[in-house]
């Protein structure tokens, strides 16, 4: 009897015949918003961090259920047709990092466009074009600029247009992804709603965020036709995160701030299209004519934000010290321009008249003023000009010489005393004041802030959109385009200001 019930059993663990695998249905909440024509593609394919000879490629493959191993071919050409595949390989892909494919592809010309595409799971993905970055000189370069890109405020439409332009590179200055629940932040009569829908915390809640903003079409247009090149803000994480903490992370409900932090840099490396480093911070050549310095204002060593205007008087760190550093040696360079990609707005702000119980905002730089002072000091004292700070997390638009003391050297007309320019970004959806107030109650905040403010040129805090920044030997040129509606997808834009700035100077025009 009992070798019969062995004999049982084994038919029936091992089968008497070969038998397929099988494995847990995957489970992806995301899944009613897939697109079945780019299965097993849906998040589409993406590029970033271009170097001169390398350039990072992006996919993410969904099986139709979990597998422990997908294998993946990769091709990159010098044509769209793939007829001159410069490189190619086949890796694999596990759960262990969400099925997400990244590749930093060596061995490549300078300025040169490149076509990429993957092949999985017996289907190949929409190619993807990217561009690495030029040695030598150049007549002149593009960035697309954005920053604050919330699913539940509307769709990226701003992304979807930056597809069309003829750009070398789109900087994301960060809050690429809020971690919020359904409702807490954004408009649900959108009909855009939060995956999953309650505030992200775990390893699998940031991925699943991360998996649902790839989804939008405009996100995917973009990523599939320029390389990106992104730094976080506080929202990839929670808001207002500094190295050791957030405004939005309570030990008691969320547990361990670390174990959070963790989990956010990991899915935002898998789902990010950049390089993987220990060091966030980085900068990139763009031959003679700029130089990209790329700053990590949250988890390399911000200390936490003063809580009065007093306490921000105190010695106190955004940069840390061994940033701050980098950032000095990086500001040496040669280059033309030196372009600093800056999450929170380095100028001072006098935001006395518009919210007097906010007189200065401390999260960003002028809550870190003896840093701020150092690094004022240190441009001032080696002369370096033909700075321009692009800045994101205001969801405003603006345009600010940036003057050593606004109220004593400073000359508005002549732009004497200022010694850099900076640009900020509006949001790509995030809500600006208008959401929250009448339009023309944020027409009159702006007319204040302006009259209080003479260093700021132009403040527009309600439309979303991003900027175009062109650097040409001679000048720099913002233009800042916002989107007709992000209650649908639609890419009408229009061209609301131009601001130009000549090398040698800091007044904008
Ligand atoms: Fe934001």
């Amino acid at each position: 009897m009992r070798n019969l019930i062995s004999l049982v059993v084994f038919i029936f663990i091992f089968g008497c015949s070969p038998k397929k695998e099988t494995y847990p249905v995957l489970n992806e909440s995301v899944s009613g918003l897939y697109d079945s024509a780019l299965a097993p593609f849906y998040h589409g394919v993406a590029s970033g961090d271009p170097l001169s000879d390398r350039v990072v490629i992006w996919t993410r493959v969904t099986p139709p259920d979990s597998l422990p191993k997908i294998s993946v071919t990769w091709e990159i050409s010098t044509d769209k047709e793939f007829a001159s595949i410069v490189k190619s390989d086949t890796l694999s892909t596990t759960p262990a990092r969400d099925y997400t494919v990244k590749v930093d592809v060596t061995g490549l010309n300078p300025d040169r466009y490149y076509y990429y595409r993957f092949k999985a799971l017996n289907a190949t993905s929409p190619t993807g074009r990217t561009k690495t970055t030029p040695t030598g000189t150049r007549d002149s370069l593009v960035f697309a600029v954005v920053s604050c890109s919330n699913w539940e405020w509307g769709y990226f439409n701003a992304y979807a247009s930056i597809a069309d332009k003829n750009v070398d590179a789109v900087l994301h200055l960060g809050d690429y992804i809020y971690e919020y629940g359904v409702g807490r932040y954004g408009d649900t009569t959108i009909g855009r709603f939060n995956l999953p829908p309650y505030e992200i915390v775990s390893l699998q809640d940031y991925r699943t965020r991360h998996s649902l903003y790839r989804l939008d079409a405009g996100l995917r247009a973009m990523s599939a036709a320029h390389p990106l090149i992104a730094i976080w803000d506080d929202h990839e994480v929670a808001n207002n995160t500094y190295k050791s903490g957030a405004q939005n992370h309570q030990p008691d409900k969320e547990g361990d701030f670390f174990a959070r932090r963790d989990a956010a840099r990991k899915a935002y490396y898998e789902w990010i299209p950049i390089r993987e480093s220990d060091k966030h911070y980085r900068s990139f050549a763009f031959g003679q004519l700029a130089s990209l310095i790329m700053l990590d204002e949250r988890l390399e060593g911000r200390d936490e934000p003063p809580a009065t205007p007093e306490e921000a008087q105190q010695q106190r760190s955004m940069l840390g010290e061994e940033q701050l550093q980098w950032l000095q040696d990086n500001l040496k360079t040669n280059a033309q321009w030196k372009v600093i990609g800056n999450q929170v707005i380095f100028s001072d702000l006098d935001l006395r008249a518009v919210y007097p119980k906010m007189p200065r905002n401390l999260d960003s730089w002028d809550g870190y003023l003896t840093e701020k002072e150092q690094i004022k000091n240190f441009i001032l004292t080696n002369k370096i000009k033909d700075i321009v700070f692009v800045t994101g997390d205001t969801h405003a638009a603006w345009g600010i010489e940036v003057a050593t003391d606004v109220s004593k050297t400073y000359n508005p007309k002549t732009s004497a005393g200022a010694f850099a320019v900076e640009f900020g970004a509006t949001s790509v959806t995030s809500a600006n004041d208008n959401e929250y107030k009448s339009t023309d109650t944020v027409k009159m905040m702006e007319k204040v802030m302006l009259a209080n403010n003479p260093h700021i040129k132009y403040l527009n805090d309600r439309d979303h959109g991003y900027l175009l920044l062109t650097l040409k030997p001679d000048k720099a040129k913002a233009e800042y385009y916002f989107m007709e509606t992000l209650r649908q997808p639609d890419k009408r834009e229009r061209l609301e200001k131009t601001l130009e700035v000549s090398r040698g100077s800091t007044k904008l025009n």
